[in-house]
């Protein structure tokens, strides 16, 4: 297994290319089940999570092209996927492959829509809380779906179809509010969905599947309306920019010091969290390539964050977040309100000197004057890659071990960071 070393106490100067969101190009690769026709998608990052997702829908018969390289093509462009369902060869997603990725589970919903019937393992547990998918099954059974649960799948059926309907969330889920729409979007009839999640990823699907030939309206507010359509077709659509790349690399540069041009980012996938970058000492501006983000003299100030759906801070920065306190010059609180149990890297951060106490949903953080390299771990994503943040401004030598998560969610992150200045390599086996 890689590993990736670091040695800390270099500022970060220069600018890194924010990659296409992961979180939307995993339900477009998955709308593309919703159509007989090819969809293009543009900007796709290159992400272990992306070729995860391309062998469970090749599972179910889809086909995925990507092009060879072209003239001017650069490892910053991201890159181009032709997913074709023309035809759907088997409408069971097996444990063995939806185990591995939550966000699979999501084919339930085209699956039903276009063929009727869809059996779709329960993912189980994960490493930031018990995830549960009942709203996803309530949302597919407002839409007239007959739900069983058998031997660890979810079976659904709905003969004849689909029917429009009313769903209300009782919570904000992302995935609940991508199913519901993804499933309306070829049900007969007029569906509302109430307390939907507002995160820019379910607009820029909803986005996709508008191009497709669907009639969604008000995606990216908490009420949308989708008036269902017989068919859709293919579209190109390119991926919006990851806004947990573009919040992870302003943290680090907030931690470490320096001068970075996040090109391409979009202030306003991240107004809540650039805020809060702010508040604690470093200089955000929009440009026209992107944001910036320095911090020259002075220290990292400490703040209090509640994580929150969007608009609010999201909880995929919440570990990121953190990683910069240890080091703020005073003490930090943090509540994390959406998973249970997203506090893992806490006791990594620890083994790096930070001072951190737990009391239920609430992290308070003593900053300190430094912190020291030390052999970590991590369990998921979010949290592997704030020990990444940690190690960029400790002392000595950090080798953050099971790289894997890392390449998850971040593309080429020791490439990105090191032609910044920091000293990071990979080290493989
Ligand atoms: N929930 C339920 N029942 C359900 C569904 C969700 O109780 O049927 C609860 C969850 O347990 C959680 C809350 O609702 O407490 C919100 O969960 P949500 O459904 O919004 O999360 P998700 O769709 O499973 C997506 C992202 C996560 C991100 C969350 C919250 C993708 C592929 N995943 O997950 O991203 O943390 O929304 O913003 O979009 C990551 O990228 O590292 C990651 C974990």
């Amino acid at each position: 297994m890689d590993r990736i070393r670091i040695v800390g106490g270099r500022p970060l100067v220069g600018s890194i290319a924010i990659s296409g969101a992961k979180n939307a190009t995993l339900p477009l690769m998955i709308a593309s089940l919703l159509t007989d026709q090819t969809l293009v998608l543009d900007n796709v990052p290159r992400l272990a999570d992306v070729g995860l997702l391309q062998r469970i829908l090749g599972n179910h018969g889809v086909d995925v092209m990507v092009p060879g390289k072209r003239p001017g093509d650069t490892p910053d462009n991201g890159h181009t996927l032709h997913i074709s369902a023309a035809r759907i060869v088997d409408t069971t997603a097996p444990y063995e492959l939806v185990s591995k990725m939550r966000a699979s589970f999501w084919v339930i919903a085209p699956l039903l829509a276009r063929m009727g019937e869809a059996k779709v393992s329960l993912p189980g547990g994960c490493a930031i809380g018990t995830r549960p998918v009942d709203l996803l099954i309530m949302a597919l059974e407002r839409l007239g779906a007959k739900i069983d649960i058998d031997g660890g799948y979810v079976v659904a059926s709905a003969k004849g179809g689909l029917k429009g309907g009313e769903i209300r969330f009782p919570k904000v889920t992302v995935g609940g509010t991508h199913t519901a729409i993804m499933a309306a979007a070829l049900a007969n009839g007029s569906t509302l969905i109430e307390n939907a999640a507002r995160e820019p990823e379910i607009a820029d699907v909803a986005d996709c599947l508008n191009k497709m030939g669907a009639k969604i309206s008000g995606a990216g507010t908490s009420r949308i309306a989708v008036e269902g359509v017989a068919k859709l077709s293919g579209a190109r659509h390119s991926v919006l920019p990851d806004r947990i790349e573009t919040g992870t690399y302003a943290m680090a540069v907030a931690m470490t010091g320096g001068d970075v041009l996040l090109e391409g980012a979009r202030p306003e996938l991240l107004q809540s969290a650039l805020d809060v970058i702010a508040q604690s000492g470093s200089e955000v501006s929009a440009t026209n390539q992107g944001i910036r983000v320095s911090r020259k003299n002075g220290g990292i100030m400490p703040v209090e964050v509640t994580t929150a759906p969007f608009p609010g801070f999201p909880t995929d920065l919440q570990a990121q977040l953190m990683a910069l306190m240890t080091r703020a010059k005073g003490t930090s609180r943090i509540t994390e309100t959406i998973f249970e149990n997203r506090f893992m890297h806490v006791q990594e951060l620890a083994r790096l000197g930070a001072h951190i106490h737990l009391d239920g949903e609430t992290a308070t953080i003593e900053g300190v004057g430094k912190l020291k390299g030390a052999p970590v771990m991590a369990t998921d994503l979010r949290a592997s890659v704030s020990l990444v943040i940690a190690a960029l401004a400790a002392e000595g030598e950090t080798m953050v071990n099971r790289v894997y998560h890392l390449d998850r969610g971040f593309e080429r992150l020791e490439d990105k960071l090191s032609a910044c200045g920091a000293a990071i390599e990979r080290i493989s086996g």
